[in-house]
């Protein structure tokens, strides 16, 4: 049977044409003359109403239309009567797919709180919340395949099993096939991992890069988008243990061009999306209202999601060096006052605390920090020449070019770096972090033959949607998210 999606039909359905639609009841009401059913299936989210005169549907029919309940409804489309809508389905037939049982269906028409909707995680893509986040996140993932094909780039897939850690972060989750009560052991009472699959130690991949980098120096300019894994037990609002992170590699790109792709980029996925999920937005930015208006005046936001989003679209990024914000930083009111939970100064790794007072305070725009302390950041970012100093002429320490990129309230939403394409400098910096070159070999040949200046960075596709949609936790913008001690769906 022929059925026309309603995001379809209320765009361009032709009055007095029959049409059959078919989706999930989200209400019925009942008048004294008419029976009133609010159709959705998922392609928009607005619903579609549809109406019966009272007694023209039989009554064990009438019985399973209930919230949840799915159905195929045929009628001729008509001019709505009532306000809220411009064209409503006139019932001839009802057809009931699969009833759902109202005093067992967990969703019901009103509001649930997001905690109860991330237990029932394989439901709540029946809510208007969660459609109108899926369907944002599927615009975002188009708009980021549009972008880099449009701008000559090659999606290159890299490997979700690896034997490499990337980030020399050491947080990751073991692939093995040995059986996990008895593995076999080495003489030295060491798991032997020679008689495990690929006989030897594998993981879940943390990051695509060092592969992309391969890509990079052979395509040019490549760009992965897959899922990574992370076994930090970080139970926060911005950490996901599977996420899906999209790496752009450049060769013959330095700092300076990476800092601008990421610009360009990241407002350009959002344009679209603004352009392409009108509905959507609309929708969060009004329940994000709602949600504002219960907080105290001072921890409400300056500006609705629409206005954030069209301002970071329309605003350069502020860009300085990590010395200069710890400069900033340090002279700052809660660093005077004690009110930062962690101590700044010249070598700290940033805490998120940090990166918000820059971002939401100070700037109050997004914010580019570059060229980071050496000993914060990856083995692989390009060391610079001198080391860092203040304006003053004060000497602090060793620096590499890397380059976060921080929004706000998300935090880091990009990290990147142009790369160490001198391998003498690259494989010193390896030994001095205690990675053995042998374990990457392969990576450095790319340095030792045909070597290229080149850059990338990482975006991590979840803090993106939560930007994009405003929400406030991670695990509410992944269909199935994976967390510590969550892995039920
Ligand atoms: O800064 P990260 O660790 O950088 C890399 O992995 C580099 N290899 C990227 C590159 O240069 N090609 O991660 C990149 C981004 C972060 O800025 C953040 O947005 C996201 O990935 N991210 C996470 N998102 C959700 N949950 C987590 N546990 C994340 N860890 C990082
Ligand atoms: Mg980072």
């Amino acid at each position: 049977m022929s059925y026309l999606p309603v995001q379809q039909l209320l765009k361009s359905g032709s009055v007095g044409t029959d049409v059959t639609v078919k989706g999930w009841v989200r209400t019925k009401r009942e008048s004294k003359n008419a029976i009133f059913i609010a159709l959705n299936d998922g392609s928009t989210i607005n619903n579609i109403q549809a109406v019966a005169e009272a007694g023209q549907l039989p009554d064990d029919v009438l019985k399973l239309i209930t919230t949840g309940a799915c159905v195929a409804i045929t009628g001729q489309l008509v001019e709505s009567q009532g306000a809220g809508q411009s064209v409503e389905i006139k019932i001839s037939n009802v057809h009931i797919y699969g009833p759902a049982d109202p005093d067992k269906y967990p969703l019901q028409p009103k509001r649930h709180s997001l905690e109860f909707l991330r237990e029932i995680a394989h439901l709540r893509p029946r809510t208007n919340t969660f459609s109108a986040i899926l369907r944002i996140r599927h615009a975002l993932a188009f708009a980021v395949h549009t972008y880099f094909n449009d701008n000559g780039f090659f999606y290159l897939n890299t490997p979700i099993i690896t034997a490499s850690d990337a980030e020399g972060a050491g947080e990751m989750f073991r692939v093995t096939t040995l059986d996990a009560t008895k593995p076999p052991l080495s003489e030295d009472g060491k798991v032997d991992y020679s008689q495990d699959f690929f006989g030897r130690e594998t993981n879940l991949t943390v990051s695509g890069q060092l592969e992309g980098e391969l890509g990079a120096l052979a395509l040019g300019k490549i760009y992965t988008f897959g899922p990574t894994f992370r076994a930090e037990n970080s139970n926060t609002t911005r950490h996901l243990a599977e996420f899906w992170m999209i790496e752009p590699e450049m060769a013959f790109h330095e700092l300076l061009d990476n800092m601008n792709l990421a610009e360009d980029f990241v407002k350009t996925v959002i344009r679209y999306a603004l352009q392409h999920c009108e509905d959507d937005l609309a929708f969060l930015d009004n329940r994000l209202q709602e949600e504002e208006k219960t907080k105290k005046k001072e921890e409400q936001s300056a500006m609705g999601l629409l206005e954030k989003l069209q301002f970071v679209i329309s605003n350069e990024f502020e860009r300085l060096t990590y010395t200069e914000a710890v400069e900033i930083l340090v002279n700052s009111k809660p660093a005077k006052k004690g009110q930062f939970q962690y101590e700044v100064s010249w070598g700290v790794d940033l805490q998120s605390e940090h990166e918000r007072y820059l971002v939401e305070k100070h700037f109050k725009k997004p914010v580019i920090l570059t060229n980071y302390p050496r000993d914060i950041k990856a083995f692989y970012m390009k060391q610079d020449d001198a080391p860092a100093t203040n304006a003053r002429g004060q000497v602090f320490g060793e620096t590499v070019r890397a380059m976060d990129v921080l929004f706000p309230g998300i935090g880091e939403i990009i990290g990147g770096s142009q790369r160490e394409d001198d391998l003498d400098k690259l494989t010193a910096r390896m030994q001095e972090v205690g990675i053995e070159p042998d374990a990457i070999w392969w990576y450095l040949d790319t340095r030792r033959f045909g070597s290229a200046p080149h850059a990338g960075f990482g975006l991590g596709f979840e803090r993106l949607v939560q930007f994009v949609t405003g929400m406030g936790n991670i695990r509410d913008v992944i269909p199935f998210p994976r967390a510590p001690k969550q892995a039920e769906f």
